[in-house]
């Protein structure tokens, strides 16, 4: 399989904070891939350096090969890497069909290169109707943002990233604000409604239940660093991931075993 996207030393500091530590890493195609990390680990912070929100103070990133180091958000969407964010960011006064409108319509802003690689010959407002059908929002079509529950605004917010068919789509805590016990479901409604199209998805959370469950392989950040990379079971039981990104206590030395 070959990357679909790739990162090499990529660095960001904020004055005397160092949120990414030269990240070397590489996301194959075609793959659910979990992101983990405490608070200030620096995750946001590598999905703003890979979609252009930041630009890095070293290192490069890599899309289809294609080095996209620094380009604008707008164009590295054009391109295909679509993201969703922690916190929703959809239009309170829009409808959730309007909001959906408006990310299309923004996008197709560079009609050419985008509707050309994208979208095909696909109208915009049926885009819009078949987001609201797969990610189950009809109910919600022609209700302003602002009275949507936080799991509704977050399922819409994703489906807004998905409407512009990405090639790989980057979610920013899809689960955080929704029950624990409305989680799953989420995810499975989530993640159906972006695989049917086989987009690579890069997942960023913090319930080590759900990316146990969902993923093939799971990077893990401390600190600005990946201090594990691999399949999701080895980095879960990896020890120093336990004690720094789960928050396991550790074993006293020279304890007895129980
Ligand atoms: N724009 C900024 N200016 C200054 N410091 C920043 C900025 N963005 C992030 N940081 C700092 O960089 C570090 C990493 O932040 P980041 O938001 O990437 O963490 P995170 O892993 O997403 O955390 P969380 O789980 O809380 O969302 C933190 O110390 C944060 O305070
Ligand atoms: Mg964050």
């Amino acid at each position: 399989m070959s990357p679909i996207l790739e990162s090499r030393g990529l660095t960001k500091t904020f004055g005397a904070v160092t949120a990414a530590r030269d990240i070397s890493l590489s996301i194959e195609e075609d793959t659910v891939v979990g992101l983990i990390g405490g608070n200030g680990a620096g995750k946001t912070t590598f999905l703003n350096l890979v979609t252009g929100y930041l630009k890095p103070t070293a290192g490069t990133v890599r899309f289809q090969g294609r080095d996209i180091t620094g380009m604008a958000p707008r164009r590295i969407t054009r391109l295909g890497i679509c993201r969703s964010f922690q916190i929703p960011q959809v239009f309170d006064t829009l409808t959730a069909y309007e909001n959906l409108l408006v990310g299309l319509g923004i996008v197709s802003m560079g009609r050419k290169a985008f509707v050309g690689s994208n979208l095909g010959t696909a109208r915009p407002e049926a885009v819009a109707d078949e987001m609201l059908e797969r990610f189950h929002l009809r109910e919600y079509r022609d209700e302003p943002a602002s009275v949507l529950p936080e799991g509704v605004r977050k399922l819409l917010d994703i489906a807004m990233a998905l409407a512009v068919k990405p090639a790989i789509l980057l979610l920013d805590e899809p689960t955080s604000g929704v029950s624990a016990d409305e989680k799953f479901s989420l995810m499975d409604l989530v993640l159906g409604a972006i695989r049917a199209d086989k987009v690579t998805v890069l997942f960023v959370e913090h319930d080590m239940d759900i990316v146990r469950r969902y993923t093939q392989r799971i990077l893990a950040f401390y600190d600005g660093k990946v201090i594990a990379d691999g399949d999701s079971a080895t980095v879960l039981s990896n020890p120093e991931v336990r004690r720094l990104v789960v928050g396991e206590p550790a074993p006293e030395e020279g304890a007895a075993p129980c």
